[in-house]
């Protein structure tokens, strides 16, 4: 009976589907804007070393856990929690995901909304080539109009929507596995392109060249938070996904697969992006800066840079739109399962509620931008728009998200339970349990608790 309840419910139907799917999530804005500029500003190779040793202690450990939970229970991220210990209070962790999904859906619909109008914008040679333009203002014109990033963001949902409505295997799924491998060849394009430029050592220097007096405090602490927010951590994402892997599936595998992937795709664009920034004497920056101010002013030096420009937002869409689905994917699975709505109707209360939420996010650039709130960062209070407020707000809740995992599955689920999904029901052997349950139960949270702190209170800064 109960191998055909899980039978009927809709999951994966490949190893190479999980890992598109689970890859697509992780690979987004963060791995081309974030990663490679604080691993240029703080260190090169010296804080790779760091990020990779985050990655084992809090990346790896709660990514598997996530996996565990959603796996076992075959739920979404509420019901997981109800099912896996009934009648407490954890299922509040699951709507804390529910909450900060929401936001992030929210503001990466209006992100993945530029880079699709930037591929516009370099198509009609807006960004053209010839002539001087003023990059900076051609953003900040863009962004802070109350309709043109509205419509472009209406268009991605729409799109993410129609991805989501077919469901996972014929949905998510399918359309991971045609994207994927396009932004793995698009990618592998701009680093050719960019690593045969004059010049290009000095960019490599900036991203490789191994110095470790940049190593300080902030450094970690940016390497912890980064492994949070580039693995797609903490607010029920893998979780979710997790509940439709199969049981035959190696969790501690896939994994491990997961995360190589994602740190191998923000190397790349490091690579992509340096070598060209640095070739044409360009100071680097980071965040939208550095996608749509920087990179603009730098394919507009370069030869061919218009089809190369044009690639780069292609790329950039397609990583922004496999993550904002995978967390979409979470409220989705909720409302359908929990509140028994058909995917249909969950899918467009959740598109239609989340464009909304952006839309007037959106307005904090513009019209709303002297709307300010205060948000206490590193110990001071700092006035910011809505946009910013809300980014900021998600940063602070992901790590939250993170520390309920690993104390469930650190202290609560019991052992049996976690081993038999590790080892799928006997299936694999797991010579490497003791050592994540060390990590779950002691390391992990500890570290969470560290970067939680210190990026309130600025402790180390
Ligand atoms: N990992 C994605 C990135 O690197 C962003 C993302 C997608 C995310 N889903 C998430 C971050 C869930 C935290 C939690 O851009």
């Amino acid at each position: 009976m109960l191998e055909n309840n899980s039978l009927k419910r809709d999951g994966f139907s490949s190893k190479l589907g999980i890992l598109a799917t689970t890859a697509g999530s992780a690979i987004g804005l963060g791995n081309i804007w974030k990663f490679p500029y604080i691993t240029g500003t703080y260190g090169g190779s010296a804080f790779i070393i760091v990020y990779l040793l985050c990655i084992l202690l809090i990346g790896l450990p709660i990514m598997l856990s996530e996996f565990i939970l959603g796996r076992s229970s075959q739920k979404n991220c509420v019901g997981a929690f109800k099912k896996l210990a009934p009648k407490t209070p954890w299922f509040m962790g699951g709507w804390l995901s529910i909450l900060t999904t929401f936001i992030i859906a929210g503001f990466y619909g209006i992100i993945a909304g530029w880079s699709l109008n930037y591929i516009f914008f370099s198509l009609v040679g807006k960004l053209n080539v010839s002539k001087t333009v003023d990059f900076e203002s051609v953003f900040s014109q863009f962004i802070s109009n109350p309709w043109q990033p509205v419509l472009a963001q209406i268009i991605i949902m729409a799109l993410a929507g129609f991805i989501l409505i077919s469901g996972i295997k014929n949905g998510i799924e399918k359309y991971s596995r045609i994207l994927m491998p396009l932004l793995l060849i698009i990618i592998i394009l701009i680093v050719i392109r960019s690593l045969t430029l004059d010049g290009a050592e000095k960019g490599l220097d900036f991203l490789l060249k191994p110095d470790f007096s940049k190593l300080n405090l902030a450094a970690i602490i940016s390497a912890l938070g980064h492994a949070f927010f580039s693995l797609s951590l903490g607010m029920g994402v893998i979780m979710t996904y997790g509940s439709y892997i199969g049981k035959e599936n190696n969790l501690m595998k896939t994994t491990l697969q997961v995360t190589i992937t994602d740190t191998l795709i923000a190397l790349l664009a490091g690579l992509a992006i340096f070598p060209a920034v640095f070739a044409f004497n360009i100071e680097p920056t980071s965040g939208p800066g550095l996608v749509f101010i920087t990179l603009p002013n730098v394919f507009s030096n370069m030869p061919l840079g218009n089809i190369f420009e044009i690639l780069f937002f292609i790329l950039l869409t397609i990583a922004a739109l496999t993550s904002l689905i995978s967390v979409l994917e979470v409220i989705v699975s909720f409302l359908h399962e929990e509140l028994k709505w058909s995917r249909k109707k969950s899918t467009l209360i959740t598109i239609i509620s989340t464009t909304t939420f952006g839309a007037i996010l959106s307005q904090g650039n513009g019209v709303l931008s002297n709307f300010n709130i205060p948000f206490i960062v590193e110990g001071k209070s700092v006035n910011m728009n809505i946009f910013d407020w809300f980014i900021t707000l998600s940063d602070q809740l992901l790590p939250l998200g993170g520390l309920i995992v690993a104390v469930f599955i650190g202290w609560i689920l019991k052992d049996k339970v976690t081993k038999n999904e590790c080892s799928s029901n006997g299936l694999y052997k797991t010579p490497y349990y003791s050592v994540f349950k060390f990590l779950i139960k002691y390391i992990t949270p500890l570290l969470i608790i560290f970067i939680f702190l210190s990026n309130i209170f600025g402790l180390f800064k």
